[in-house]
């Protein structure tokens, strides 16, 4: 089993970004244990700023990965790009958000990827990739 998972905007801070809602934790030593508690399953991480290297991964995944695990963090609830391209693909995407977003802002409360995912994991903080990594074993 291949994954891949896909960070959004500011999910590089992770650790110093708003500790109180997104953890202590930075992704890079989330991700070293993650591989570990998962040693069958080839894990691959990518995160970018920029909404079209997004878009290019998702593109890019389908065909070379079983499963894309995506928190598009802010261009979630704004991109329709990146929602058209999960829909463009046939490698399943299960969605993921660190924080409960139906709990926070209303403009957190639509996403464009939601309607095309497998599933979306939500509230848990970083648990929510090892939820995700599972859903795709299970
Ligand atoms: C996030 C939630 C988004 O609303 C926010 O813009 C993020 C992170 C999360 O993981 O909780 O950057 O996707």
């Amino acid at each position: 089993m291949k994954l891949l998972i896909i960070n959004g905007p500011n999910l590089n801070l992770l650790g110093k970004r708003e500790p109180g809602i997104y953890g202590n934790t930075d992704f890079q030593s989330y991700f070293i244990r993650l591989k570990e508690k998962f040693p069958e399953t080839e894990l691959d991480y990518f995160q970018s700023n920029i909404e079209g290297e997004l878009i290019d991964k998702l593109q890019q995944a389908d065909g070379s990965f079983d499963g894309v695990i995506l928190n598009a963090a802010a261009y979630t609830h704004t991109s329709v790009g990146i929602g058209d391209a999960v829909k463009a693909i046939s490698v399943p995407v299960v969605e993921v958000h660190i924080s409960n977003v139906a709990s926070r802002e209303e403009f957190r409360h639509t996403s464009f990827i939601s309607p095309n995912a497998r599933g979306v994991i939500f509230g848990f903080g970083l648990e929510g990739y090892d939820l995700a990594v599972r859903s795709f074993l299970s």
